[in-house]
């Protein structure tokens, strides 16, 4: 009885495998795009560049990282309730966005082969990190006698057709998002190692130089393209993905903070830092970044947060789901209204800072 009420039950698909996380506005997402136009791409303005990442993709840098060592070989009942829930719903989370990286790197590596053969290599390297972290992710979920079905869940996902310029956006942002995440988490924890209940973390230093050399990639395809970085379109769009990327993330975070606590974090405070050095280097090819500084925009996001929990509430209710549907409407609403407000704000030009130390 006091095991039951200990050990959260988690739906399973086939034992010791989980069903997947509903998937929702807020969960990683899978992405396809039109890959004629980006095999068609002209890199030569940056090929030194791309090459040289190239080079450092070659390298493999963390080819021995991802070994698991006698510290995961002990029992991990210990991390138990609704810790255990936030632990297995992390590393699920984690390593479908990963896994989601893995596939549509895979995927360009394949079809850029014959026509752009340093980016198509690039990818494949790429697809080759992403497969470690997933496969790493994976394998921590085991220690709580769960894993994920990848092959299922590469099948039975939606995948979000994104036009090659947009992909370069949403991709250079989570990759230095994932970055500042966990390279934040591994130094908080190196401070405060008592709080380290659960080995995965050591391994946050080395794992995040992939994601940062990740996000150095497309910042130098961004630069090759420079197109898609000089006009008013662009200057509208990067608003759109900064401001969604640091939206979906603080939302999350703030639902789960719970698990930030666990290992010693105020999920506000990481989440702000986090949002504060994405933004930064977002600066250094972006043509703007957002005022994240402005005295609303935490208290409007906070709304936000609000606005959810109010949402999850009503899902939550036994209320008929036509009823539900009225009554999560203002809600839904006001979050639009926030998001556009944020939206508005006078963002910061980074465009016109070039040149000077950024
Ligand atoms: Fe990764
Ligand atoms: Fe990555």
């Amino acid at each position: 009885m006091v095991d039951s009420l200990k050990k959260p039950a988690f739906e399973e698909m086939r034992p010791g495998v989980k069903v997947p996380a509903k998937e929702t506005i807020l969960t990683p997402r899978f992405y396809t795009t039109d890959f004629d136009e980006m095999a068609k791409m002209d890199i030569s303005v940056n090929e030194a560049e791309l090459r040289a990442i190239l080079e450092e993709f070659r390298t493999d840098y963390n080819r021995h990282h991802f070994v698991r060592d006698a510290e995961f070989e002990q029992s991990w009942e210990s991390i138990d309730g609704e810790t255990r829930q936030l632990f297995v719903e992390f590393l699920e989370r984690s390593c479908t966005a990963e896994f989601s990286g893995f596939l549509l790197y895979k995927e360009l590596g394949r079809r850029l082969k014959d026509t752009s053969p340093v980016l198509a290599e690039c990818f494949n390297l790429m697809s080759r990190d992403e497969a470690r972290h997933a496969g790493f992710l994976n394998k921590a979920l085991s220690d709580f006698n769960l894993s994920l079905d990848l092959g299922f869940l590469t099948k039975s996902r939606k995948y979000t057709f994104f036009k090659p310029k947009f992909i370069f956006y949403a991709t250079y942002l989570s990759e230095k998002i994932g970055y500042w995440r966990y390279i934040t988490i591994y130094r908080h924890l190196e401070a405060n190692p008592h709080h380290r209940i659960y080995p995965i973390f050591r391994f946050f230093e080395n794992w995040c130089q992939d994601e940062n050399r990740h996000g150095d990639f497309f910042d130098a395809i961004m630069k090759a393209q420079p197109n898609i970085l000089n006009d008013w379109k662009a200057r509208l769009w990067s608003r759109f993905f900064l401001l969604s990327v640091f939206a979906t993330m603080y939302l999350n975070d703030i639902q789960r903070k719970d698990f930030y606590a666990a290992i010693g974090l105020d999920a506000r405070e990481y989440d702000i830092e986090v949002i504060e050095k994405t933004n930064e280097t977002a600066g250094r090819v972006f043509p703007l970044i957002l005022n994240v500084n402005h005295p609303d925009f935490y208290k409007i996001l906070d709304i936000c947060v609000k606005n959810n929990e109010k949402l999850t509430a009503i899902v939550s209710s036994k209320t008929p789901k036509f009823l539900q549907f009225f009554q999560k409407l203002p809600f839904y609403l006001s979050n639009g209204w926030q998001f556009l407000r944020l939206y508005l704000m006078k963002p910061i030009d980074t465009a016109s800072l070039e040149g000077s130390v950024r």
